[in-house]
């Protein structure tokens, strides 16, 4: 395998892994450039990983024998992987607040996270990892795309035992080649995802909504963008940054989602629809602020459903619509792939601990147009993206 892999080694005792990691990834035909910080040579020494990659080992960010001044940026420009194992709760620190004051700090700021994929391979201390600094700063990086590995439960090296383990080298190892083999599998596809919630509005100053937080279809098309696609996001009000690359239209009320992704539609191959669309909205929106008076009575009229209308227009695009129920999942989940003429339909219970509205994660079940159905475990919505992309890729490959 002709691919060049940057291995970040971070001060924790699992930097001993990390030298084992370094052995698997050279046996696969791997080229592996380490980066040590200074902590790290406490745990282990740079000799172990140049022997065992037949490279030097970089640890400064200047002045080092041979070493350009420009190493950081040259190191973050053409690698096909980052990945660092261990990686500390003090450098995700500094790559979730933009600190670049050693030399793999600043090849993470270096990164083009759209081009290259970046793993972080958690390890440290449960109190730590349970740290709710820590905890934001993971969630944010994985909101700006990094891939970050979970730690396993088990003894940690405090003599606790918890959550903070370092995922084994040989599951590193799987993840790093299904991140690449996924690399460009959608290369060429066009991928139209609609997120967030819609606004209704009943006034100047007033609107119905839900609870969507757009975090599910942002995390889609990340995923997407990352495995080669041209991504169209169609987004209601959320506080979230668009995903690098990806094409992005603001909108707010049904009617808007509607008109922009019906325009959008004939250019996509895959449309995901996750967005939580109001289904009424006020018969009319008042001019002016309505005034607290006598009690108030609200007429509400049908919104479009935009997923109906793709299922009757569809030709060749391959339909995924979402269902956020609170009882009766499989059968109303059925009853909309029906009903919407869809392919696949993500089922969401959204009363279950984990799963729905706002969270970082979620729980799901996938029913299948041809009658079949498989049970997700709670997952990340990164992890789950990957997983419902894998999933229309096999069928549509069909
Ligand atoms: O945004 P997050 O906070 O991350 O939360 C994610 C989520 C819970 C919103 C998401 O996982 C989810 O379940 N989205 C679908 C929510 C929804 O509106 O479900 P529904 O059962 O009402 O609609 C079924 C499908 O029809 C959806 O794909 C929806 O986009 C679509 N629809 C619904 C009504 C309408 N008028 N037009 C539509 O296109």
């Amino acid at each position: 395998m002709d691919k060049k892999i940057v291995l970040g080694i971070t001060g924790g005792i699992a930097a001993y892994k990390g030298a084992e990691l370094t052995r698997l990834l050279v046996k696969e035909g791997f080229t592996v450039q380490v980066v040590m910080t200074e902590a790290a040579k406490s745990f282990i020494m740079p000799l172990t990983f140049s022997t065992l990659t037949g490279r030097p080992v970089y640890h400064t960010l200047f002045g080092g024998p041979h070493q350009s001044s420009t190493l950081h940026i040259d190191l973050a420009r053409d690698p096909h992987l980052i990945v660092v194992a261990p990686a500390t709760a003090n450098i995700i620190g500094k790559a979730a607040n933009g600190i670049a004051d050693d030399l793999l700090s600043t090849v993470l700021l270096a990164v083009r996270l759209e081009k290259y994929p970046v793993i972080l391979a958690a390890a440290m201390n449960t109190a730590m990892l349970h740290n709710p600094a820590v905890r934001q700063n993971m969630s944010l990086l994985r909101r700006r795309g990094f891939i970050i590995a979970d730690p396993l439960a088990g003894e940690l090296a405090c003599g606790e035992v918890g959550e903070g383990r370092m995922a084994e080298p040989e599951q590193l190892l799987s993840l790093i080649k299904r991140t690449l083999a996924k690399r460009d599998d959608y290369g060429g596809v066009s991928v139209l995802v609609t997120a967030g919630p819609t606004r209704e509005p009943l006034d100047p100053v007033r609107f119905f909504s839900n609870h969507s937080s757009g975090r599910m279809g942002y995390a889609l098309a990340r995923a997407a963008k990352e495995r080669g696609a041209k991504v169209y996001l169609v987004s209601g009000p959320t506080s979230l940054e668009p995903p690098a690359g990806v094409e992005f239209y603001a909108v707010a009320t049904a009617q808007e989602m509607y008109d922009v992704t019906l325009t959008l539609f004939p250019e996509a191959d895959v449309v995901i629809k996750t967005a939580a669309v109001a289904d009424y909205r006020p018969a009319s929106a008042s001019a002016h602020k309505l005034k607290k008076g006598e009690e108030l009575q609200l007429r509400l009229v049908h919104s479009p459903d935009i997923l109906q209308e793709l299922g009757k227009r569809k030709k060749k695009q391959f339909l995924v619509g979402f269902a956020a129920e609170t009882a009766d999942l499989l059968i109303s989940a059925r009853s909309k792939l029906e009903q919407k003429n869809l392919d696949i339909i993500v089922a969401n219970d959204v009363m279950q601990e984990g799963a729905g509205f706002e969270k970082e994660t979620n729980i799901v079940q996938l029913l299948y147009r041809d009658g079949g159905a498989e049970e997700l475990p709670l997952m990340s919505k990164a992890e789950l993206s990957h997983e419902i992309l894998d999933r229309i890729k096999a069928c549509r490959q069909h």
